[in-house]
């Protein structure tokens, strides 16, 4: 079976506000049920894991249920970093039945059922697998205020989530990773340290991750293009 872990468990800082961004509302619906529909609607996850801030727990079942987007969820308490929340979750799972996990950020509720099944196929062949989409801005690479050097755009893309893979490889990643290391930002990096090569699955650039005041704006307008 496939299981999916949704990271929802940060506390949004860049978005200023007492609420953790994943609960702000998007067109009157919490940030994180958005993100849970897509999951629910693929037929290729069989559970879903979200991960969420212990005291965000209560009543996040039962709101599920309400709208009808709790078939297959269940919840599990998150850490003090995004690697801990994830690597929390992982532990919950069971190796006997497990396939592939397939990791996405509860903030990023605009990625599509077959975008799902797209990266969870290419890691069943690879090991592993994530969306990406191309870089539409030219990158320097700085030191303080001084430009060292332009990367080559052509060959760089932007991680999405999800990012997929076979179980036993995403236990082997995690095992011994310093999950305070702030450098540790997706799950691929993780998994490219253990050697596996990662699959790049071309992914929407409308997979956008809400973090700041300005993404909501635009989730809004997003929502509003899909005629939701
Ligand atoms: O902070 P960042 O934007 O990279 O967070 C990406 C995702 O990871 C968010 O959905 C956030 O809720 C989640 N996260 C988490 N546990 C943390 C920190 C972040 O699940 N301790």
């Amino acid at each position: 079976m496939n299981v999916a872990i949704i990271a929802a468990a940060g506390r949004g800082e860049r978005m200023g506000g007492n609420r953790p961004k994943q609960f702000l509302l998007l067109a009157g619906t919490p940030i994180i049920f958005h993100t849970l529909r897509p999951f629910e609607q693929c037929a290729s996850i069989q559970e879903i894991i979200v991960v969420l801030p212990a005291e965000e727990s209560a009543g996040f079942l039962s709101e599920a249920h309400r709208i009808g987007l709790a078939n297959l969820v269940r919840v599990v308490p998150g850490g003090e970093t995004r690697a801990e929340s994830v690597s929390r979750a992982l532990l919950t799972i069971s190796p006997t039945t497990a396939e592939i996990v397939a990791v996405h950020d509860g903030v990023r509720p605009f990625v599509k059922p077959d975008e799902i099944t797209r990266a969870v196929e290419a890691a069943k062949v690879s090991g592993g697998a994530l969306l990406v989409a191309p870089m539409t801005d030219t990158v320097k690479e700085v030191s303080g205020a001084e430009v060292v050097r332009t990367l080559d755009r052509k060959s760089l893309r932007r991680a999405l989530t999800p990012q997929c893979f076979r179980y036993d490889i995403l236990r082997r990643a995690y095992e011994g990773a310093d999950l305070h290391d702030p450098a540790l930002t997706d799950d691929s990096f993780l998994v490219e340290q253990i050697g596996i090569n990662v699959t790049a699955i071309e992914g929407s650039a409308r997979n956008i991750k809400i973090t700041t005041p300005e993404d909501l704006v635009a989730a809004e307008a997003l929502l509003q293009e899909k005629g939701l």
